[in-house]
């Protein structure tokens, strides 16, 4: 027996023929949507580009599938100021419904997104800034960049195992400046070294020359530094210009003062310098070299660096997270699933720390040397599976 339709049935069943036969690409349940919000104009534009770069190539060469969804990725340009990333963050959240939050040039950046990512209970994946307590301001920030201390602490290690005995330290004056200040101070008064004084620039617009003179005055074995990527090409021509060398003062930083960015700019001035990072664009193993190969043939102005490795390993995370879900985007469900992750990477073996959502990474001694007539950061020394030393220790109290 035939059932006669009523009026709606048979409109019911014509607006599902038509959805079936209408050729939509994708229906928008099947979109995975990604905003990641990054300085890309102001001082801080360098690491915006960089996280771009890296995330564009990490698509190319993964496509945009993962968990069986479609991986939309919304750039917004906050400039480096933190109203505008809560902004920027609230409107992906409310209007484009993303799944999550990522980038955050600056750790004022990162922070001013948290309360965002807990209200809307959606991952903020920080690729960038490196300040320890980021990961405490939200359960939903889990990290792929670095934090100072985890960078610092192999280094002071390092200057301790080098005679070097009275130092002096000048930082910017924020966040990552006084983790990496603090860090390198303990380690270095608890292996019997002494510090002379510690100096802070400032964040915005700093004149680097007073606190320089000051510190080569004081004439220590060494002189550590830590400005954010960026900075450190008007640092260190400043650093040239008061000759340390000449008064047997070393000068050391964290690797984010001899930027891979900016390091070919730098002149023969920083060759032989002393740094600790996690990611060297001259990291000597087969994963780096067809990472490097791929980006400078995508970005043939631009040298990849620890930054796009933020931005790659952000990634990178955000899809291992949708497989393991299933395309499942549950916020608190993503970041269960990046707790305990653990990847080879183009820096070398990676993990995210379960309990903090931190990452855990090797950190690398180099020294810049000239190879094929470009400045390079090598690396001489590894310190393997290093985790954030702030939380370590809070942990262990
Ligand atoms: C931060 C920014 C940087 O550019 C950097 O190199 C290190 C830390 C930050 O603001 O957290």
């Amino acid at each position: 027996m035939f059932e006669i339709l009523t009026r709606r049935q048979a409109l019911g069943a014509f607006a599902v023929a038509a959805c079936v036969l209408t050729p939509v690409a994708v229906r928008a349940e099947d979109v995975v949507k990604i905003g990641v919000i990054v300085p890309m104009t102001g001082p801080s534009a360098s690491t915006g580009r960089e996280i771009e770069a890296a995330i564009k190539l990490f698509q190319a060469q993964k496509g945009d599938k993962a968990g069986g969804k479609k991986v939309e990725v919304i750039f917004k340009d906050d400039t480096g100021v933190a109203d505008i990333t809560k902004r920027l963050a609230q409107e992906l959240v409310v209007n484009d419904h993303v799944a999550a939050i990522a980038g955050f040039g600056l750790t004022p950046l990162a922070l001013a997104a948290a309360p965002i990512a807990t209200q809307a209970k959606i991952p903020e994946i920080v690729m960038a800034a490196g300040t320890s307590i980021i990961t405490e301001a939200s359960p939903f920030i889990v990290r792929t960049s670095f934090t100072l201390a985890q960078d610092t602490v192999p280094l002071a290690d390092w200057a301790l195992n080098n005679g070097i005995k009275k130092v002096v330290t000048l930082v910017a004056d924020y966040g990552p400046g006084i983790d990496a200040e603090k860090a390198f101070v303990e380690k270095i008064k608890a292996g019997g070294g002494q510090v002379l004084d510690s100096l802070r620039a400032p964040l915005k617009n700093p004149e680097f020359a007073p606190f320089l003179q000051k510190a080569k005055d004081l004439k220590p074995d060494a002189l550590f530094l830590f400005v954010p990527s960026g900075q450190g090409a008007q640092l260190m021509k400043q650093v040239a210009e008061r000759e340390f060398a000449k008064d047997n003062i070393k000068v050391i930083a964290t690797g984010d003062v001899t930027d891979d960015e900016q390091l070919n700019g730098m002149g023969d001035s920083v060759l032989g310098m002393i740094t600790s990072m996690m990611y060297s664009t001259a990291h000597n193993s087969p994963e780096n070299k067809a990472f490097v190969a791929a980006f400078e043939k995508a970005n043939p102005t631009m040298r990849p660096n620890f930054m796009a490795l933020g931005g790659y390993d952000g990634m990178a995370l955000f899809y291992a997270a949708l497989e393991k879900t299933k395309g499942d985007t549950d916020g608190a469900k993503l970041v269960d699933a990046m707790k305990g992750m653990a990847w080879m990477s183009p820096r070398g073996p990676i993990s995210i720390d379960p309990q903090t959502r931190d990452i855990v990474q090797n950190v690398y001694i180099r020294k810049v040397e000239r190879r094929d007539g470009q400045l390079y950061n090598i690396e001489f020394e590894t310190v393997p599976a290093v985790k954030d030393p702030v939380k370590a220790a809070k942990a262990g109290k």
